[in-house]
């Protein structure tokens, strides 16, 4: 029997007064349920609606490449510094200690090596992800690669319905033919389709016209960095991304190969989430390493 002694009346029902609005600072995803919306607020800093997300999935394509060769050495000092981690789930089961408490993107299709033709994947059993409790799926998308794309587009697919299935959000990757053109034009296309097919997040890469891009992608979308660049110009990079509507980065070699990964990883945040400019950036780059 439930103790009614001293039980206190409600009195604060604040008749007249509107319910208290929500608004979710993450582009197309009102409309989603509870869990995505959960998990999306983990991975989106909900002041900002941006996300500096480390990238460290590159082994499973490439091997131990370098600044990865000894992800417990060169990527666990990074953790406290990143909003959201993306790698596959070997090394997260291996390597990530499970109380770093940072939410996963986790790398949710596996293709064949740098060794042999890319791309011809395979996709995670959900219940894995489920297992992992990761705050998002990511998984590729080659558009305009014959033999692929078909492939690829199929994964995304059922990586959205098993997602929609338990509340986790899928993050299209679009990657880069050999003979494709790294333009507006084509990355819309590539973003568009990820979006089109489900996905709640869109990974692509910063090229001239990029504000089209982001314009016709109706969720957010991150900048991948591509290669290793000097410090200065991979942070214009960054400015010019999130200037152009970006939702952030998922960034990997500019900061791992850095020669000063976790000043440069403050420095890609000050970017992305207080909009400081490439050189104040760079200046707190180098202060940063410094000491
Ligand atoms: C590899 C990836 C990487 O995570 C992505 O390219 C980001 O890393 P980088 O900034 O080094 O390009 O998707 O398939």
């Amino acid at each position: 029997m439930a103790d009614l002694d001293g039980l206190r009346e409600g009195h604060n029902y604040g008749i007249g007064v509107n319910v208290v609005s929500q608004h979710f600072p993450v582009k197309g995803a009102e409309n989603l349920p509870w869990g995505m919306k959960d998990r999306l607020s983990r991975i989106f800093n909900m002041k900002t609606g941006r996300t500096v997300m480390l990238a460290f999935d590159h082994g499973f394509i490439m091997g131990p490449t370098s600044g990865l060769e000894r992800i417990d050495l060169t990527i666990l000092p990074l953790i406290e510094y990143a909003d959201c981690l993306m790698c596959t789930r070997g090394i997260l089961r291996a390597v990530v200690p499970p109380m770093t408490n940072k939410p996963i993107c986790l790398r949710s299709d596996a293709g064949t090596s740098l060794l042999t033709s890319l791309n011809d994947n395979v996709l995670i059993d959900i219940e894995d992800a489920v297992r992992l409790n990761v705050s998002a799926m990511a998984v590729m998308l080659a558009i305009g690669e014959a033999e692929h794309e078909a492939k690829t587009v199929a994964n995304l697919y059922k990586a959205v319905d098993a997602g929609t299935r338990y509340g986790i959000p899928v993050m299209g990757v679009t990657a880069v033919g050999k003979d494709m053109a790294r333009d507006a034009r084509y990355f819309g296309l590539a973003s568009r389709i990820a979006a089109e097919n489900g996905a709640n997040i869109v990974k692509t890469y910063y090229c001239e016209g990029f504000e089209k891009v982001v314009a016709a992608c109706p969720v957010p979308i991150v900048i991948a960095g591509g290669k290793k660049l000097p410090e200065l110009e991979a942070l214009e990079l960054c400015y010019k991304a999130v200037n152009d509507g970006a939702a952030g980065v998922d960034m990997g070699r500019n900061v791992f190969q850095s020669e000063a990964p976790v000043a440069m990883l403050q420095a890609v945040k000050a970017v992305v989430h207080d909009n400081m400019s490439p050189n104040q950036a760079f200046e707190l780059f180098n202060e940063l390493k410094s000491r």
